[in-house]
């Protein structure tokens, strides 16, 4: 079978990867992919939805995906399947529980799935006297996508208020900023949950992680994310069953209720408090860096369980996944995530071949000649290795670090640290 997966980051290079060692599959497009993917298939020199129909329309192939947020929320799927052509992932109108927080949280509260209380707002007076008498730290919400950057955790109400007018009457992410969330804070440990999805039934991945922040001990800014663990060994099995129970079949049974049935990646970010699990936001597709460590512990061919899901069959299926942790630090640019140097060499990615434990996933890198260079994107790559536990998966990724070198690369040095811990 072909294959065209849509996007650019490590996460859509995984998935290549993992393509890639599928029997059944014959050819992978890309597009517009990255330096990474084009050693796999062949990449489109085009990301716009137009674009990819057009190219559709004149090419075969049997099945389309993505990990793209904004490519699901302006229809993707719906185009493709006027084609006739199978997608995996959510329509429009399902995936509205990604691109609008205000939509699932209705949804949430609608289904009495676990979720933060909230009010929301489009009106930045009511909002503002709203927050006034609350308790602090309280968390504030761009309804609509905002590259991830749409979530301020406001410590006092200077804060809380600047982060309204930034959303509201500055609007520096657009009309994503014209409703905003206002929800209480929650104490926890935060885990990210992915489930195979086909409509009626889902097939849970191990529970994975990412680091979001920066800088080592989660400070610094927010950034698309610094790296990612799988599984996460302080999650239990009876807190997944949980989290199946309250979350994912919920949010399933509810989407098909409402005439949106989902086919896809259902992956709610939870926070697992003293009361149990609870969704801090729902998310439509494969998570960047997660996908770059669950690529490495599927077991089963990936091409088996897409169509499983778009062919409505996930309940006779079984999926496998490997006895292995899988550790993956992200590579940035100096400076990243302000404003980088793009042309940098980076040396010593050759180094590591077919057979290692280590694989690494491109994201914003580009073929110069004979060099590799940092380009678009300031994270550069992802790097992971395998352990038969997590600590040993974290060590030999950072060992594989040491031969990675180019001037003003970053990464964290503390990714899966708490997780060690916490699960002692
Ligand atoms: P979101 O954009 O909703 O994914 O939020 C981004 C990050 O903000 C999450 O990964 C959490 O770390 C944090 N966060 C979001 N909502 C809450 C909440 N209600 N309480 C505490 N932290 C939150
Ligand atoms: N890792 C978080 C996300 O993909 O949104």
């Amino acid at each position: 079978m072909k294959v065209l997966i849509v996007g650019y980051k490590g996460s859509e290079h995984a998935l290549a990867w993992k393509l890639h060692q599928s029997a059944k599959v014959s050819k992978i497009y890309i597009a517009p992919g990255n330096a990474g993917t084009a050693t796999l298939g062949e990449n489109l020199p085009f990301r716009r939805i137009v674009d990819i129909v057009d190219w559709l329309k004149i090419n075969s192939v049997d099945l389309v995906l993505t990990c793209s947020a904004s490519c699901l929320a302006e229809g993707l799927a719906n185009e493709v399947e006027k084609l006739k052509i199978p997608f995996f992932g959510p329509t429009k109108a399902a995936a509205q529980i990604e691109w609008s927080k205000s939509f699932a949280k209705n949804f949430m509260r609608e289904e009495a799935i676990p979720t933060a209380p909230f009010e929301i707002f489009s009106d930045i007076g009511r909002a503002n006297e709203y927050v006034k008498n609350q308790s602090f730290p309280i968390v504030i919400k761009a309804d609509g996508l905002a590259f991830g950057l749409g979530t301020v955790i406001a410590k006092d109400f200077a804060e809380a208020e600047s982060a309204l007018d930034k959303f509201m009457a500055r609007k520096i992410f657009g009309d994503a900023g014209k409703i905003i969330i206002i929800e209480k804070f929650l104490e926890g440990r935060e885990i990210s949950i992915h489930a195979f999805c086909d409509g009626d039934n889902c097939e849970l991945f191990p529970a994975s992680r990412d680091y979001k922040r920066l800088l080592d001990g989660d400070k610094g800014p927010n950034t698309g994310g610094m790296g990612s663990i799988a599984p996460v060994p302080w999650v239990t099995s009876d807190m997944m069953d949980e989290i199946k129970e309250k979350i994912v079949m919920p949010t399933l049974n509810g989407l098909r209720k409402i005439g949106r049935p989902f086919t896809g990646i259902l992956f709610p970010g939870v926070m697992i408090t003293s009361r149990g699990p609870v969704v801090l936001e729902l998310n439509a597709r494969f998570g960047n860096p997660e996908t770059q460590s669950y690529m490495r512990i599927l077991k089963t061919d990936l091409a088996d369980v897409l169509l499983a899901c778009v062919n409505k069959d996930l309940k006779n299926f079984s999926i496998e996944w490997s006895n292995k942790f899988t550790c993956c630090v992200m590579v940035a640019a100096e400076n990243y995530p302000r404003k980088y140097k793009k042309g940098i060499k980076i040396n010593g990615l050759a180094t590591f071949g077919d057979n290692s434990d280590v694989v690494i996933f491109q994201a914003g890198t580009k073929i110069n000649g004979n060099d590799t260079v940092v380009d678009k994107m300031g994270r550069a790559f992802g790097v992971s290795a395998f352990g038969n536990d997590l600590n040993s998966a974290i060590i030999k990724t950072y060992k594989a670090l040491e031969k990675i070198k180019f001037d003003g690369m970053q990464f964290r040095t503390d990714i899966g640290k708490e997780a060690l811990i916490l699960s002692r």
